[in-house]
């Protein structure tokens, strides 16, 4: 499965290097997500607000048992707790992320593909800018996962870059060398060149998408496109003999 690797010291996150390898590139991508991101984009709890919202999150029973995929430095846990879900654990597949994790949220170490989680325990799965790190093989079998941990009453929430004419207008200048002249600027430009080889076949396959959905075991209830990304709201599809 294609994804986020482990680290390479020394690989500098203002790097554009076109000749550095996958390896540099994740070690670039590791020290921009957990240091330049959390310095310019903090506090990023409005976006993960808005992006919640989006979701449908917000309508959910605050007892509900909640699972992320992918949870990074676990920043969206803060936003989970002043919703009110006391419920929360992550799986990470990247040690160092969970290890410098500060929210005392439950994290563990552990793949989209394989999820440590019992089958037809959790109310609610929430994807969140994770599925466009995977190849095709990846994505299925993420899928399958979150659907064989969820309850046939749970849901399914995935939010993840879509094919939007702003992206299509943003990404050449993210990855031109304007993109050198600020901090900001920079940073975007360390996350699009480690996601390259995932994100334009996930983009490219986004029309694909809803039948890797349905034969994951979903069916899509909502979904929004809004600015950069698409936001869409799966329901476990009922089978004959199913129970709750
Ligand atoms: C862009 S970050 C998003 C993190 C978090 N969901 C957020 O919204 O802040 C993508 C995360 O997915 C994780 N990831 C990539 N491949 C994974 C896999 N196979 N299993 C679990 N996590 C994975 C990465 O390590 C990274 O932390």
């Amino acid at each position: 499965m294609s994804g986020i690797g482990a680290a390479t010291p020394g690989a500098s996150p203002e790097g554009s290097d076109p000749t550095s390898t996958p390896r540099d590139r994740s070690s670039a991508w590791r020290t921009s997500y957990t240091t330049v991101r959390k310095d310019l984009l903090a506090p990023t709890s409005w976006t993960n607000h808005r992006r919640l919202a989006l979701l449908g999150v917000a309508a959910i029973d605050r007892s509900t048992k909640v699972l992320e995929v992918g949870s990074g430095d676990g920043n969206l846990s803060a936003t989970f707790a002043e919703l009110g879900f006391a419920d929360l654990t992550g799986v990470e597949v990247q040690h160092e992320l969970v290890a410098a994790q500060t929210s005392p949220t439950r994290t563990v170490v552990g793949s989209a593909d394989a999820l440590p989680v019992r089958s037809s325990s959790v109310g609610a799965v929430l994807v969140m800018d994770v599925l466009h790190h995977l190849d095709a093989a990846g994505i299925d079998a993420a899928l399958h996962e979150c659907r064989r941990v969820l309850r046939s009453d749970g849901a399914l929430f995935v939010c993840e870059p879509g094919d939007t004419w702003v992206r299509r207008m943003l990404e050449p200048v993210v990855l031109s060398p304007l993109a050198g002249l600020t901090a900001f600027s920079r940073h975007k430009r360390t996350m699009l060149e480690h996601e390259q080889e995932t994100l334009v076949p996930w983009l490219r396959g986004e029309r694909e998408v809803e039948r890797r959905y349905r034969s994951a075991g979903f069916t899509v209830e909502h979904a929004a496109r809004r600015v950069l990304h698409t936001f869409v709201r799966l329901r476990p599809t009922h089978r004959p003999g199913d129970r709750s």
